[in-house]
């Protein structure tokens, strides 16, 4: 199964000059603990922002170039893509972005993490339009503000509608 993971602020927005917009750590860790143990799935672009593989995580990038660090398979099509997943059933591969790769599996995501941020950043890049008719909502958690962590944030979890 495919699995979308992802913040973003009140207007949809995600990035910002090729990076996040935001500093929210309480969302970083969520990130870790939600994808650890899993295959991540980026775009270049995302790739590029952190440029190493992560840790405890098969790290897939997708790209029409081969220069990447050891320790990530790159994948040149979504269609090598899904054969992947396809052939791996029981694996829940985590879409990490950007917004460019979140546009091509619109329709073959099963599960989202949305990290809504109460909150409008200014920045270049938005999240494509989800049809949420099409997903029921199964978790909604608030994010603890403090001192490292600014902003008002809501951890969703939606399922897609069989
Ligand atoms: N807020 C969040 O949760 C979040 C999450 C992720 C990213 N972001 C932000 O989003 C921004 C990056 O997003 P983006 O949309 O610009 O880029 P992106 O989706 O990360 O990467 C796009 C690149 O991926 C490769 N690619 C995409 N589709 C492909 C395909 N079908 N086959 C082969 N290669 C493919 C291409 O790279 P090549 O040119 O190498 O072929 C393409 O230029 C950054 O600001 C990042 O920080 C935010």
């Amino acid at each position: 199964m495919i699995s979308y993971i992802w913040a973003e602020d009140e207007n949809g927005l995600i990035g910002a000059s090729g990076n996040l917009p935001w500093h929210l750590p309480d969302d970083m860790a969520f990130f870790k603990k939600t994808t650890m143990g899993h295959p991540i799935i980026s775009g270049a672009r995302t790739f590029r922002s952190y440029n190493r593989p992560l840790p405890g995580r098969q790290n897939i990038v997708l790209s029409r170039h081969g220069d990447f660090p050891d320790g990530v398979l790159v994948i040149s099509s979504v269609e090598q893509l899904c054969e992947l997943v396809d052939k791996n059933p029981k694996e829940n591969y985590f879409v990490t972005g950007g917004a460019n790769l979140f546009g091509q599996l619109l329709d073959k995501v099963d599960r989202l993490y949305r990290t809504k941020i109460h909150h409008q950043f200014t920045g270049d890049t938005y999240m494509p339009e989800i049809k949420y008719a099409q997903f029921n909502q199964v978790t909604s958690i608030d994010g603890i503000v403090d001192e490292r962590n600014r902003y008002p944030h809501t951890f969703e979890v939606f399922e897609r509608i069989q």
